[in-house]
């Protein structure tokens, strides 16, 4: 990958830059600190930023070892590996700088009253803490702990691209980093409750209490959603343009409930503001890295990428209050999780890598393949065969009936067995569309068909 940046993309990524300055110093004189506005400015500057940093610096991470082979390509160059740092470092970056916008109107208030600068007396009345009260600290709170957890959780990312830490020791860490906001939730916010499906309510009331289980399933939600785009992966592209296809319809959902599609104020505006807060910049930071991801891909995300994706996706839907819609959004990698138990849990071998097979006389991409060496138990065997008849599975066996080797047990794989071989680009689409098309219905189903089994949909 050449390190520098061509004429075009210097002169498209500077003007793009100062208009976002203005924009934002624009925000500041007409005294509106508008948030919304700020946040669009800072995420295309965060673009900007991601953009050149990844050209500047793949050789320097070359240098320092983060580098991997490309296992799908003719010629396996290595290139930078662990770029997901970056756009996590400008995001962290951008979301500390951008803390004065959100509560500019606040801090007006707090300094001066009612808004006017210009009456200075009253600072005193600020220091003996008459007006700070106003301030929403519990706002403030929400926004450092998402930020102290996205951290933490980066940290874990940049440890496994530097050690390969094991599976069973890494799958733990997101639930400590998701303690930070899980404790502002409970200070905060509190609410355990499920609200129950008609179908069940004679037997467990209108609302049921989860109590502390509902921590549990917080933090289990974290470890989920950071480890499962970690493994829906392998084919370039595909780690972050699935988490943008995410991202997208979480905003989508965030607008809906802003002005003109919903009555104003409407209860839910701030936290789906909040969302947007913490999303935008990520869209612009995972864009320019998608730009240097996709096929034929010139760096790797690394572990960091995703790990730090899952993450902003669970903050935000815990601190926005809308995990269940995220739930919808992730069925995909949910699928992916489930389908892949077996080879997580060792009940099936699994081989280091399940990234699909490259046929490098076609160019193609197929299933890769697990060997078994050993018989497997009958059980086993048995459930294989019967995935395999079910064409959720491609097994292959000995004339004596022995199962010898399968399909490894991925989404993407499944898509090869399904649509047979095909281009790695192709391949990346197709599962998109499918993420996509899922999406939408998750959304439908959330705001449409949610009346069916809930009394109320709350937009
Ligand atoms: C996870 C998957 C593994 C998959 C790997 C690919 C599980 C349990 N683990 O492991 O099966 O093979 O991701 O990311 O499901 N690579 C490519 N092309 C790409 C992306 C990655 O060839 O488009 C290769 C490169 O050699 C790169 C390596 O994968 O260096 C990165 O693998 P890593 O992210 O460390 O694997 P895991 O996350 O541990
Ligand atoms: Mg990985």
């Amino acid at each position: 990958m050449t390190s520098t940046l061509s004429e075009t993309e210097t002169y498209s990524l500077l003007s793009l830059s100062l208009a976002c300055f203005g924009v934002l110093f624009n925000t500041f004189w007409d005294g509106s600190g508008e948030p919304l506005i700020a946040s669009i400015a800072f995420s295309s500057l965060a673009f900007a930023f991601c953009y050149a940093l990844i050209r500047w610096l793949g050789n320097a991470f070359i240098r320092r070892g983060f580098k991997g082979k490309d296992l799908c390509k003719h010629k396996q160059t290595e290139i930078p590996e662990t770029m997901g740092a970056i756009c996590a470092m400008v995001y962290l970056f951008t979301l500390i700088t951008f803390i004065p916008w959100p509560f500019y109107k606040d801090i007006v208030v707090a300094t001066s009253g009612g808004g006017n600068r210009d009456v200075m007396k009253e600072l005193e009345e600020v220091e003996t803490g008459r007006f700070l009260h106003r301030f929403p600290h519990n706002k403030l709170a929400s926004y450092l702990s998402a930020l102290l957890s996205l951290q933490t959780v980066v940290l874990l990312g940049i440890g496994d691209d530097l050690f390969d830490i094991r599976w069973r020791h890494k799958v733990l860490i997101p639930a400590f980093a998701a303690i930070p906001m899980l404790i502002v939730y409970f200070v905060d916010f509190g609410v355990t409750q499920m609200v129950v499906p008609i179908p069940l309510r004679p037997y467990l009331g209108e609302l049921f209490d989860l109590g502390w289980l509902y921590y549990v399933y917080m933090a289990m939600l974290s470890i989920f959603s950071s480890n499962s785009i970690n493994i829906l992966a392998g084919i370039n592209g595909i780690e972050v343009a699935q988490s943008l296809v995410i991202a997208v319809l979480i905003v989508i959902n965030d607008v809906l409930y802003l002005s003109p599609f919903t009555t104003y104020p409407h209860p839910a505006t701030d936290s789906h503001l909040f969302s947007l807060y913490l999303l935008l910049p990520f869209i612009g930071v995972s864009l320019a890295l998608l730009k240097h991801n996709w096929y034929p891909a010139k760096v790797f995300v690394g572990d960091t990428y995703c790990y730090f994706a899952g993450m902003v996706f669970a903050v935000d839907g815990i601190l926005g209050h809308f995990s269940k819609t995220l739930i919808l959004l992730l069925l995909p990698q949910g699928f992916n999780f489930v389908y892949s138990a077996p080879q997580l849990f060792h009940i099936v071998p699994c081989p280091r890598h399940r990234l699909p097979h490259f046929n490098a006389r076609t160019g193609l991409l197929e299933c890769s393949r697990v060997e078994f060496k050993r018989p497997l138990a009958r059980p086993i065997a048995e459930c294989l065969k019967l995935l395999h008849r079910l064409r959720m599975l491609d097994v292959e066996t000995d004339a004596k009936g022995q199962v010898t080797s399968s399909s490894n047990l991925t989404l993407i794989n499944l898509w090869l067995v399904w649509f047979g071989p095909m281009r790695e680009d192709r391949l990346a689409l197709g599962l998109l569309a499918f993420q996509t098309a899922i999406g939408f219905l998750g959304l439908l189903v959330r705001h449409r068909m949610a009346l069916l089994i809930f009394t109320a949909d709350n937009w």
